[in-house]
């Protein structure tokens, strides 16, 4: 793991169950219900990060002995839009968590003359605008399909926005914080650098393949 120096705006989820788990999905060895096992728990871990400083309100209710004013969610409710497809496994362990939030989804893919992140899928609930976004990826590699995303996010109303991988290289952390400067980023590793093929070194390899036992 890099100690780059971060951004204000990224936060490095350090919890130890987290960093296990974390350890044993890299490996190569880990097999696929295993890393989409681990995934889910290292998800659901983190939305307890990403939720850290949700509003409460105090409302009144009845214990089965007394009435007494205890505290709830208020504020913002939450949606969660993954970026297709790997994004999916992180989902999962997110919903376990905050099983209310809406779903949205996003896919884009590169386009190889341009290298430019195309849109070919959108999906996101009507609401999105009057909701805590969080977008999730497992892999901050580029930064540009991060990137595309919350512009697109924006674009279609989205004012509160976090975004949400497992692991980061250097360089996506540049480019998604460059253009999005104002959105919390949280991670649970800054590994070494990005490879000539767009792949995270030391990394875990192909997250969608890892995850859907796909080649
Ligand atoms: N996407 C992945 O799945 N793995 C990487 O290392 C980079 C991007």
């Amino acid at each position: 793991m890099t100690e780059m120096p971060l951004p204000d705006s990224v936060t490095l989820i350090r919890h130890p169950l987290v960093q296990h788990k974390l350890t044993l999905l890299r490996q190569k060895a880990t097999s696929t219900g295993e890393f989409r096992r681990l995934a889910r728990e290292i998800s659901l871990l983190m939305a307890y990060e990403l939720t850290r400083d949700l509003p409460l309100q105090m409302t009144e209710i009845e214990t089965p002995l007394e009435s007494m004013q205890a505290p709830i969610l208020s504020g913002k409710k939450l949606c969660i839009v993954s970026i297709l497809r790997a994004g999916d496994g992180i989902l999962e362990g997110m919903l376990d968590l905050v099983p209310s939030a809406r779903v949205g989804h996003i896919g884009l893919y590169r386009d190889p003359e341009t290298l430019v992140p195309v849109e070919y899928y959108l999906k996101l609930p009507e609401d999105v605008a009057e909701r805590l976004v969080i977008v999730v990826d497992p892999m901050l590699a580029t930064g540009h399909s991060a990137a595309a995303a919350l512009s697109r996010l924006k674009q279609a109303g989205a004012e509160q926005l976090r975004f949400a991988c497992l692991l980061a290289a250097p360089e996506g952390v540049s480019v998604l914080t460059r253009a999005h400067p104002e959105v919390p980023v949280f991670t649970c590793a800054v590994d070494r650098e990005l490879d000539d093929h767009a792949y995270i070194r030391p990394g875990l390899g192909d997250a969608g393949d890892r995850l859907y036992g796909t080649k």
